[in-house]
This record gives C-alpha cells, structure tokens and sequence, in this order.
C-alpha cells in the first residue's frame, strides 16, 4: 500500500492515550505515516471517550466538519475508535454516514485489518459511484455490552494482550520523539458499577494483566531509556493475579468473575505465593527495574487500600509519594446512591491511614492525594452538597477534579433516577467547590515554600514556549518534548517537537522550564540557555521559592 497517511486524534482519559500510542505503533510498522494536520490525512481516527456527554459531544462536531473535507475526498477513510465507538455501536454511522470504521476499545487488535479492509473498499467505491462520499463502508469491530460477561470475552482478552506486548517487542517509538515518561496497563475494564459510569459498560469485565508481562514490559521501556513509568488501571489497585486460574493461549487469565475484594489483599496464607496482589506487583517493578526512577499509578479505589500497599510505597524509594484516590462525593446518601461500597468516613480513615504511612515532609517527601468529585448526582441537596464541601476541607488535595453529573444512557442512574438536578444548581455546586478547590490547593502550594525536592524535568514552560512566539498547536508540541502523547505528531515534525524551537526563539539567557515532583506538583525554575537543551528528562534538585494556585516555583540547587 502506498503510504496512507493518519491523522490520530485522542479524547478521554490516560487508557485511551496508552491504546492510541499502540494503535499508532501498529499502524506504523505497516507502513502507515502520520500527518498532525487532519486536512492532509488519508484517514482520521479519533480514539474517543464517553463518560461525559461533552466528551462525545466534541466528537460529534469533529465529525461534523469532515463531512465537507470527504466530499473534497471521497477516498478519505474515517474511523471512531474507543469507548464512544462501543457505546453508541453502529447507531452512530448511520447518524454520521462520513464514518467508515468503527472499532470498541475491546477489539483494536482488529483495528489494522479494519483499516486495510476500509481503505481497499472505499477505493473501488470512489472509482464506481460518484456519491461515494456519503457512503459509509461499515468496517466494524464491537465487543457489544450484552455480552461483556459472556464467554466470548476470554477469546477477545486474549488477542488485546497482544496488542500490549506488541510494544515490548517494537521498541520504536513510531513519532520518533524523545521518551522518558510511559503508561503501562495492568488491568483491563472495570467491575465497579457505580451507577453513573459508562466505563465497565464501554470497556468490559475487569482483568488482571499478567505480572511477568508487566514486568517484562516495564523493564524493556527502562532498556530504552524511560524513568518514569505510569501504571494504569480504572481501580489500579484492585490489581490481584492467581498464577493457578484458568488461563488460554498466550498464558493470559480469564476473567476473574464475580469475586469482590474489600479491605485490600493481604496475602492469602493458604494460597501464599500463587496470588500477586497489588502490592506484590509494585514491590517486583520496583526491584526488577531499577531504571525506573519514578513508578506511579492511577486511578485508585478508596475501599482496596490495604496495609501492605501503603507500606510498600513507604519503603520503595522509587515508588511516587501521590495517591489519585477519587471520592466522588461527602454524602453518604449520595455514596450510596453511586454504589461506590464506602462511607465518607471510611474515606477520611484511608486518608488518614495513607498520611500516617506516607506523609514525611522531614525527608522531603510529603504524600500529596488528588480526587475527582461529582456534582448534581440526582436527589442531591443543598445538605448532601455541604458534606462534599466538608469532605474537601478535610482531605487536602493538591489539586481535584470537579465534573457536574452528566446522565449516560445505560447506566443504573440513567434508567432509574432522574436527572433532577438543573443545570443551574449544577453549575453553582461546581463554581462553589471549585472555588474551595483553588483555595486549598493554594495553600498545600504555599506549605512548600523553602521545601527542596527532586523534579523529573519536562521541557520549557508554557510561558517560555509562548514567549518564543511559538503557537498553540506547536506549544503543546514542544511542551510534550518528554511526554507521550500521540495526538497525530509525524515523524518529520520531531525537531518543533524538541527544546530546540523553544531555545532558538529565545533572546535572554535564561528560559522557563517546569517539571514535577514526586507527588506530582508543577515546578517553574529558570534554566541557563547553555544549559537547557540537555534538561529535559533530567532528574534535578530544586529548592522552592514560591507556591501559587497549583504552581510551585523553585531554583537548581
Ligand atoms: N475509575 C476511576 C474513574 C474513571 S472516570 C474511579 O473510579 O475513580 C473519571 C471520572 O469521571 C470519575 O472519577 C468521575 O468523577 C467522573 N465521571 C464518571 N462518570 C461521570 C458522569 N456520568 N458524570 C459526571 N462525571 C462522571
Ligand atoms: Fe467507573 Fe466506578 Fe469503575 Fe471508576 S470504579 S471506572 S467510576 S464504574
Ligand atoms: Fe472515557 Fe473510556 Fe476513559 S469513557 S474516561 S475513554 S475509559
């Protein structure tokens, strides 16, 4: 095939990005280019997410305004991949004929031969019919949400693992750029079931990745020069891996159905080493790649925090100091209305529980914990929201995400609660707690004024790219310097994506960088032109200068 060229796009959250950046790996070793610009592509993917009705709103529009851009180009090929694509199924092309491929996040090992079948089909289409256009070729892959409990789920397990591994065996970054920061899965899917989440729904029952391939993966990206590794699960730390169930071909579990684990894993003495828990997991990374200088993971779930876990973090110098634990809510109505399985004071005791393990700012590592609340759950009160706002009070976060309910068809609360809340009351809670939010993480900022900390450097600051005239698009190219974010780079395009756009545009001698700490706060510090080119990627020492809204400032030491 003479080289096609794509356009990928990513919505939604740090699972979509991690199966863009294999998808794009994929399509790379066959022969596929990239373009950044969607007007130039042979195909448009965008990899989507649903569990808000804006994020798939976006999509919709995306859709929208490549209907004139296929008219042009009738040969053009359109795909919508990911979570939207799963829970909106073939529906969605026959509202929006310009799609040809649909693929659920599920099924995108089957994503290349998609892709061949669609582009093949739309060119004999193009050169028979001249209403081609507006023909959609209907390529598609779903796992279909009937039948996520089915047996037919190991089969389709079995094919997506491979499709993780597949990285370890193709160490090119398919974008060419420099890489020291990665996502590695764990676990696949969800079975939560809070009843306002499309996620167990759009990516299936949950499934523990095999340890030896995390590890092995882990290790492969330390060999390639990452240090910083992200570990990615919906409830990351639910992880739990029995060497002795059931397994298919290629050595990978089926689903483990309807066990629920409460309290955390503690060992199983009478299993003993057969069961990798989380905690187990963490501590083998940490050992068995010792490149890996920061090791992170999200999201976790307040109720599967053991001992064991925490006391691991404590004593592995490597693992992070920064929990992403959401609550969701401070009412425990509200709580259980969502299902979430805790009470708000059983969320404080973890809390608590994570400080007392972890929180030591006398050797310069103070735990820092994010959340994500919901506002306008249905029924709630000016009563139950006052509790969110307590609970916030008291938990402290660096930073929170605060989103206002959105009803997603599907979902318990769809079906059974309606959407009572208007959107005005919605938009005050938001405001209010957002408010609180800033105020708080001002204050976690200010208490590490004259703190000094080691950062993993990430490239020129926003300002410092802004200030270098670069633009937008460019800028968050040039930030993303040490990040791995796809988002439809070509390889052609690798020196803009380097300081070097930044420094070059730069009179003075000194330039805005920012990096993180281990508990994942933004650090500003002023780098010496000389200096700079070879920053990013670095671990460096900063002593804190200042510390406003989320931004720490700070100076090498
Ligand atoms: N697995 C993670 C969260 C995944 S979704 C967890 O359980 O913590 C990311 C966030 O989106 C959630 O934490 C929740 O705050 C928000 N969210 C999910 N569904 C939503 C909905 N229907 N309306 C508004 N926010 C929602
Ligand atoms: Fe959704 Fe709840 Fe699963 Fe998180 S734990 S992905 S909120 S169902
Ligand atoms: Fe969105 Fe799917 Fe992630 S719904 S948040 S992309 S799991």
């Amino acid at each position: 095939m003479a080289s096609k060229r794509v356009y990928l796009e990513t919505f939604g959250c740090q699972m979509n990005e991690l199966d863009s950046e294999l998808v794009a790996g994929r399509l790379a070793s066959l022969g596929y280019a990239f373009t950044s610009k969607a007007s130039e592509a042979d195909v448009v993917l965008y990899n989507t997410c649903s569990v808000r009705e804006q994020a798939e709103q976006k999509v919709w529009s995306r859709l929208g305004e490549l209907r004139e851009q296929k008219a042009d180009k009738p040969g053009m090929v359109v795909g919508v991949l990911g979570c939207m694509a799963e829970r909106d199924g073939k529906g969605l092309m026959d509202r929006m004929p310009v799609v040809d491929v649909m693929c659920g996040p599920g099924e995108l090992d089957k994503l290349p031969a998609l892709l061949d079948n669609a582009v093949r089909t739309r060119e004999s289409l193009v050169a028979d019919d001249p209403n081609a256009a507006v023909k959609s070729v209907k390529a598609v892959a779903l796992q279909g949400s009937t039948s996520r409990r089915s047996a037919t789920l190991a089969a389709a397990e079995d094919s997506l693992e491979y499709l993780d591994l597949s990285r370890s065996v193709s160490p090119i970054d398919p974008v060419g750029s420099l890489r020291k920061s990665a996502y590695v899965r764990i676990t696949r899917g969800c079975n939560k079931f809070c009843t306002y989440c499309v996620v167990p729904f759009t990516r299936g029952a949950e499934i523990h990745r095999p340890p030896a391939h995390i590890v092995d993966e882990c290790q492969r990206l330390a060999d390639q020069g990452v240090i910083e590794i992200t570990l990615l699960g919906q409830t990351v730390n639910h992880y739990r891996f029995e060497h002795e169930a059931a397994t298919i071909a290629g050595g990978v579990t089926q689903p483990q159905k309807g066990r629920a684990f409460k309290g955390g894993h503690k060992r199983d003495p009478l299993t003993g080493e057969r069961v990798t828990t989380f905690a187990d997991l963490l501590y083998e990374i940490h050992e068995k790649a010792p490149g890996i200088q920061r090791l992170r993971f999200v999201t976790s779930y307040p109720r599967d925090f053991g001992d064991d876990v925490l006391e691991v973090i404590r004593d592995c110098p490597r693992i992070c100091r920064y929990l992403h634990v959401p609550a969701q809510t401070g009412s425990d109505r509200m709580l259980k209305m969502m299902n979430r399985g805790y009470t708000a004071q059983e969320y404080d005791e973890f809390v608590a529980r994570a400080r007392e393990h972890l929180h030591q700012p006398e050797i310069g590592r103070p735990l820092m914990i994010s959340g994500d609340i919901i506002v306008g759950f249905p029924t709630e009160t000016d009563e139950d929201f006052a509790q969110t706002v307590s609970l916030l009070e008291r938990s402290r976060y660096k930073s929170c995400f605060i989103f206002k309910y959105s009803p997603r068809p599907g979902t318990v609360a769809y079906d059974k609660i309606p959407d009572d809340v208007p959107e005005a009351v919605k938009r005050v809670r938001n405001n209010e707690l957002l408010a609180v939010q800033n105020r708080i993480s001002d204050e976690v900022s200010r208490e590490q004024v004259g703190c000094v900390y080691d950062i993993l450097i990430e490239g020129p600051s926003q300002k410092a790219i802004k200030a270098a005239g670069l633009s937008g698009k460019q800028a968050k190219k040039a930030s993303g310097g040490v990040q791995l974010t796809i988002g439809g780079r070509s390889a052609d395009e690798t020196d803009d994506l380097s300081v070097t756009a930044v420094l070059e545009r730069t009179d003075s001698e000194t330039v805005q960088f920012s990096g993180r700490t281990d508990g994942d706060q933004i650090v500003m510090f002023d780098a010496d032109v000389a200096e700079a080119k070879a920053l990013p990627g670095q671990i460096r020492r900063v002593r804190i200068t200042e510390g406003s809204g989320l931004t720490l400032f700070g100076e090498l030491v």
